[in-house]
């Protein structure tokens, strides 16, 4: 009998969720811990700001301690999920993003997802043990966009290095996969939309409603929507599906 109709269920399974207190983050270990799994939650803040329990380390993972710091944890704790989530946003044209705002986008999007995701895997592969890891991308990271260069840039390498590390680790039963989310109310988008709204010259809030319009199913997306299909592509019931970027994204980007 292979058809298993069971919802799925994370009992066991250690997951791992960094900027756990950003919107998407936080919904995703809240969904993780009421499928009973054991989360732990990292942030730049001291505790855990999400509804549920959670073993907390505060990592800034731009600075050298920080990042050392958590891949220490991660060796120690061996998660089975990784859901790598932090990330920032800035914008700026080719024109006015400069090499400082590169590194800080680099610094964290790309350079520390990168980290986490090879402790991550180090420390599955040593002990001998499957997993899923979880990267989040962004539709930025299909298509480059006028004003936001850098951030779009960090988001296509996530997408790369995720196809990379999935042909890599698949021998050892460890699946990765990134989610690109389209537009997601969350304080990261609050962010966005003061950015637009000084770049051009729109009132407070006019940009995330166009935005939300715009979406062909017609809103902006909320964390939950993105954390459901964490679940799933943490879950059993995702085993076969491995180096890839699913849209969770209204059906605002279409590839063949
Ligand atoms: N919100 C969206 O519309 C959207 C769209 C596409 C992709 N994404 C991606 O989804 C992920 C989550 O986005 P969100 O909207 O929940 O963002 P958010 O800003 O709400 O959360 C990001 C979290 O990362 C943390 N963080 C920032 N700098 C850090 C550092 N140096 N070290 C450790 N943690 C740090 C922040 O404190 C914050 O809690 C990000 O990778 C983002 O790029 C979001």
């Amino acid at each position: 009998m292979t058809f298993d109709p069971a919802p799925v269920r994370l009992d066991g399974k250690t997951c791992l969720v960094t900027g756990a207190n950003g919107g998407i983050g936080a919904a995703t270990a809240e969904h993780f811990v009421a499928l009973g799994a054991r989360v732990l939650t990292t942030d730049l803040g001291a505790a855990f700001t999400g509804d549920c329990t959670s073993e907390h380390r505060a990592f800034n993972l731009m600075t050298p301690e920080g990042l050392e710091g958590c891949q220490h944890w991660i060796a120690a704790e061996v998660p089975d999920v990784l859901f790598n989530n932090a990330a920032i946003f800035d914008m700026g044209s080719v024109l006015d993003a400069d090499l400082a705002q590169y590194d800080r986008l680099f610094g964290l999007n790309v350079r520390a997802m990168y980290a986490v995701m090879q402790a991550t895997a180090r420390a599955l592969v040593a002990t001998g043990r499957s997993g899923s890891i979880i990267n989040l991308a962004s539709q930025a990271g299909h298509r480059g966009e006028a004003l936001v260069a850098h951030y779009c840039a960090t988001k296509a390498a996530v997408i790369s290095y995720t196809q990379s590390a999935a042909l890599a680790l698949a021998p050892h039963g460890i699946r990765v996969n990134a989610i690109s989310p389209g537009v997601v109310d969350t304080p990261m988008w609050d962010q966005v939309d003061a950015l637009f709204a000084r770049a051009e010259g729109k009132p407070p809030g006019q940009k995330k409603r166009e935005v939300g319009e715009a979406v062909p199913l017609g809103y902006m997306g909320r964390p939950f929507e993105i954390a459901r299909v964490a679940v799933f592509l943490a879950g059993d019931q995702a085993q076969y599906i491995t180096a890839q970027t699913l849209s969770v994204d209204g059906g605002s980007v279409l590839r063949m």
